[in-house]
């Protein structure tokens, strides 16, 4: 069964502590949640598969390995905007797939209104791109959408997440590996992940 990582890196640890201050403006708080989200790229993408290519250096023709797997990245809107930008520039050749889902803030229930997936995906993976999973619905409906489209394999990213989203999400999608930079206490009784960051959304682009 995939894993659930959760990152140990120095520097993404410090750059976190940034992310969670509430003093932290929007204009630090989007370099940050680039620079962590390139940091969690590499482990979110280290099943990919690779082709045999022959290249020439200076001194002979060697044999080396190329990406042979076609990327997504499905950033959910508004917060996943970020992270698809910050991977997006690391990884060129992927296409950017957006889905917009917004939580109801009574049920807190994910509510669909944007999907910008081809009728047949021509992809090989899929990154879903969230900043936070906090019950976990909104991840497991991509998750959903992306299957019935017949998309072959499937990984989730996210920056923090509740132990309640992660075993939600483990549940509905076993198969799919979680890639996180934190792993927090628990849900608050509005839905909210604590320590958290408050809403990633509204950090992100001044909106709060
Ligand atoms: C936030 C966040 C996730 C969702 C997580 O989005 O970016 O998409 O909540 O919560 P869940 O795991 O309980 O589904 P929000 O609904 O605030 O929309 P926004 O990004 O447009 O502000
Ligand atoms: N969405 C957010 O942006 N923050 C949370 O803590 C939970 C859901």
């Amino acid at each position: 069964m995939p894993t659930v990582h959760v990152a140990s890196h120095p520097l993404i640890r410090h750059k976190l502590a940034r992310l969670r201050d509430k003093t932290t403006p929007p204009p630090e708080f989007r370099k940050l949640v680039a620079e962590i989200s390139r940091g969690l790229l590499f482990e979110a993408t280290k099943d990919l598969r690779l082709a045999q290519v022959s290249v020439q250096t200076p001194l002979m023709e060697t044999t080396c390995e190329r990406l042979a797997d076609r990327i997504g990245l499905v950033p959910v809107l508004r917060a996943g905007l970020g992270m698809a930008e910050a991977m997006l520039d690391a990884l060129p050749e992927a296409t950017v797939w957006h889905l917009g889902l917004y939580r109801d803030h009574a049920t807190l229930k994910p509510v669909t209104y944007y999907n910008k997936l081809p009728a047949k995906p021509d992809m090989d993976f899929a990154l879903v791109l969230d900043p936070m999973l906090a019950t976990g619905g909104s991840a497991i409906a991509a998750i959903d959408i992306l299957k019935k489209a017949g998309t072959p394999r499937i990984g989730f990213a996210g920056l923090i997440a509740a132990p309640e989203g992660v075993k939600a999400l483990r549940d509905a999608h076993p198969d799919v590996p979680v890639t996180l930079a934190a792993l927090d206490s628990h849900l608050n009784e509005i839905g909210y992940i604590v320590p958290g960051l408050g809403d990633a959304g509204d950090r992100q682009f001044g909106t709060a």
